[in-house]
């Protein structure tokens, strides 16, 4: 179970997250979304422990994955960033590029890349392996219709396998209701509306 109590986040005098409480029950998957600066990025990553909350109690699994706002590559083709800290997962690496639709660029430099492509490498590197909760900042930002779609299916996949509590945030409407079964809309750091989808 996630839970956030009294939960406030503050640069300089701004209050950039301030949340009386949350709860997530195990398994749930939910999309934040909310305005440029809402606070989506910044409970995402309290929850990740990349950023410690100055007042209240977070309670979340330790084994986490978190997939950052901006994507970025390693050195090396698209397959070993696949693999990279998963080496022995190589069948599953294949298959979760081949769900993306990235099999063709398997062999390419990473670097090399599109927006969209790398975004999608980005999640790859993630989803080859299990955890308890899941962290997508904005996963299908860069990402077309089909892109998107296939990010969907990716995600319901790698679902029905571990039986994780998916927090993600978006700004698709669309997305958010496919992807997840409750949203949480973020306004200036509080939370405005939580509901299910
Ligand atoms: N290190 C920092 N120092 C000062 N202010 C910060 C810092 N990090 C974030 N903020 C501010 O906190 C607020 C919330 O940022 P956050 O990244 O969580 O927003 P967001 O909802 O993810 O926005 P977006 O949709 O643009 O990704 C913003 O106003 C941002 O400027
Ligand atoms: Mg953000």
């Amino acid at each position: 179970m996630v839970e956030l109590r009294s939960v406030k986040k503050v640069y300089k005098d701004r209050t950039v997250l301030d949340v009386p409480q949350l709860r997530i029950q195990h398994g749930e998957s939910v999309a934040l979304t909310g305005a440029n600066g809402s606070g989506k990025t910044t409970l995402l990553r309290i929850l990740a422990r990349l950023l410690r909350a100055d007042s209240g109690t977070v309670t979340a699994p330790q084994d986490v994955l978190y997939l950052p706002q901006h994507p970025y590559a390693f050195r090396g083709t698209v397959l070993d960033n696949v693999l990279i800290g998963a080496k022995d997962r190589r069948e599953q690496a294949l298959a979760l590029l081949e769900t993306l639709e990235l099999s063709a660029l398997a062999a390419k430099p990473a670097q090399s890349l599109s927006g969209g492509e790398l975004q999608k490498l980005a999640l790859c590197r993630v989803l080859i392996r299990p955890c308890a909760l899941l962290l997508l900042d904005e996963p299908t930002a860069a990402l077309d219709t089909n892109g998107t779609r296939l990010v969907c299916d990716a995600l319901a996949r790698y679902k029905a396998q571990t039986d994780c509590t998916v927090v993600l945030s978006t700004h698709a409407p669309q997305f958010a209701a496919k992807a997840a079964e409750r949203l949480i809309v973020l306004c200036d750091g509080r939370i405005e509306s939580d509901g299910s989808i």
